[in-house]
């Protein structure tokens, strides 16, 4: 703990002296580069697994039998149910919602807003009068898993247009603030520790957060979506977290992503 309060002293100002989002985005990628050099980047998409042998060993033992499996045949059923109305989540997406995930999150100029995949999921079912689904729920996981089944292989290059600015400031503004009991920013435990231990676990590099949701935790018994992720560690620092795909979250998931432009996407996961 010693540690990781002494080295994050000097990150604190870290996200405010970047001039825009692309140099932001080649600064993140090059501090983890300096600090991996030995990690291919492209690898960071597997978290924790790419900087612990053992650990990855476990994983691809795992992987083998993958417990996001059901989900994404439960998704593939599902995205074809057709609504009520006729219509289905085809007719909401480009590409009939084929291979979509990596336009997410995008901003929409029409709402002044960020929208996730999640967010839009629920978009094309309120369009289509149908109930919204529970974003901690599993229908939403086997649907986004399902979608992000159909991305694999495809990379991010999300947009940030002058009027997104703010949206993106606000995302990264939360990236680095410091916060709760412990006082730690998310750049705290994955930027300036990254790769050290935190109890058991290791590390893992923001540059890999947004490429593989939604997530079959073990912990969780479900597929969960990464705000699940986001209260998770906000509250493991004794901060309250906020909704799932709350303004905040939507915001921190923009910058994230931004960040993560030309990672690969592997979505769905399995983690610990
Ligand atoms: C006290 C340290 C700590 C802080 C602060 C923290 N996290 Fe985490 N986070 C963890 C640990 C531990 C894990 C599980 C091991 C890993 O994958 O890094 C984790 C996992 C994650 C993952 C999943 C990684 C994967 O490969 O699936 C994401 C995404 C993430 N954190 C994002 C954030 C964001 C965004 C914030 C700020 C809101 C944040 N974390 C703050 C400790 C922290």
């Amino acid at each position: 703990m010693k540690f990781l309060l002494g080295v994050l002293i000097t990150l604190g100002s870290m996200g405010y002296v970047y001039a825009d989002p692309e140099s932001d985005r080649e600064a993140f990628v090059k501090f983890y580069a300096e600090r991996f050099a030995n990690v291919d980047m492209q690898d960071h998409k597997d978290g924790a697994y790419a900087l612990d042998k053992a650990k990855r060993a476990q994983w691809l033992e795992m992987e083998e039998f993958p417990p996001y499996e059901l989900a994404v045949d439960e998704g593939r059923a599902l995205f074809s149910v057709p609504f009520s109305n006729g219509e289905s989540y085809a007719s909401c997406f480009d590409h009939q919602g084929i291979g979509v995930k990596q336009q997410f999150p995008k901003f929409d100029m029409a709402s002044n807003s960020v929208i996730t995949l999640e967010l839009a999921v629920n978009q094309c079912r309120e369009a289509n009068n149908e109930p919204v689904l529970d974003y901690l729920g599993d229908e939403m996981g086997y649907i986004t898993a399902y979608m992000a089944f159909t991305s694999r292989g495809e990379h991010f290059d999300i947009q940030v247009p002058d009027a997104g600015l703010a949206a993106y400031e606000q995302g990264k503004q939360f990236f680095y603030e410091r916060r709760g009991k412990l006082d730690f920013a998310c750049s705290s435990c994955h930027m300036t520790a990254a790769g050290n231990l935190l109890r058991a676990e290791v590390l893992s590099a923001s540059v890999g957060h947004a490429t593989h949701w939604p997530a079959y935790r073990f912990k969780w018994e479900q597929v969960g979506g990464l705000h699940k992720r986001f209260i998770e560690c906000n509250e493991q620092v004794g901060a309250v977290g906020l909704a799932p795909q709350s303004e905040a979250y939507r915001n921190l998931e923009y910058f994230l992503t931004y960040m993560n432009n030309g990672m690969e996407l592997n979505g769905p996961a399995s983690r610990k």
